[in-house]
């Protein structure tokens, strides 16, 4: 996991977060090994930012991939962040019931979570 830990704090300096200055970054594992990252990238309108998590989910799945077992979320914060509501959602479509959830801040991972533990009720089509 530590490989995921080093790839989400490397991202959370890449964050464009001029508003809300929290620095997020996110690491995922896909189902064949690969690894993608990625930064929460802020706007002006603030309903076009997007979360790190949905970063890193999106290049992945631009890739080619589809399925996660592992994320971890880094932010420079005393309790570290779940995934908001809106980046569960798009976990549902791609991480089972029993994929893991690492939660981080600079003291290193603080939780870890079932997918199924922060979101029981995914909805789904
Ligand atoms: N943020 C994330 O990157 N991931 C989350 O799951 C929660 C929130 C970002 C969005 C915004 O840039 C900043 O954190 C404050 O909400």
């Amino acid at each position: 996991m530590s490989d995921l830990y080093q790839m989400a704090v490397d991202y959370a300096s890449r964050a464009y977060a001029p508003f809300s200055k929290y620095l997020v970054g996110a690491a995922l594992k896909t189902s064949t090994g690969e690894l993608f990252g990625g930064c929460n990238v802020e706007n002006s309108s603030y309903g076009g930012t997007i979360c790190a998590e949905r970063t890193a989910i999106l290049k992945a799945v631009s890739e080619g991939h589809r399925e996660f077992p592992e994320i971890l979320v880094f932010t420079d914060s005393e309790d570290p962040w779940p995934p908001c509501a809106l980046c569960q959602q798009t976990m549902a479509e791609f991480m089972s019931p029993e994929s893991l959830v690492h939660l981080a801040n600079k003291k290193g991972v603080q939780k870890t979570l079932k997918y199924k533990e922060i979101n029981p009720y995914p909805f789904k089509l």
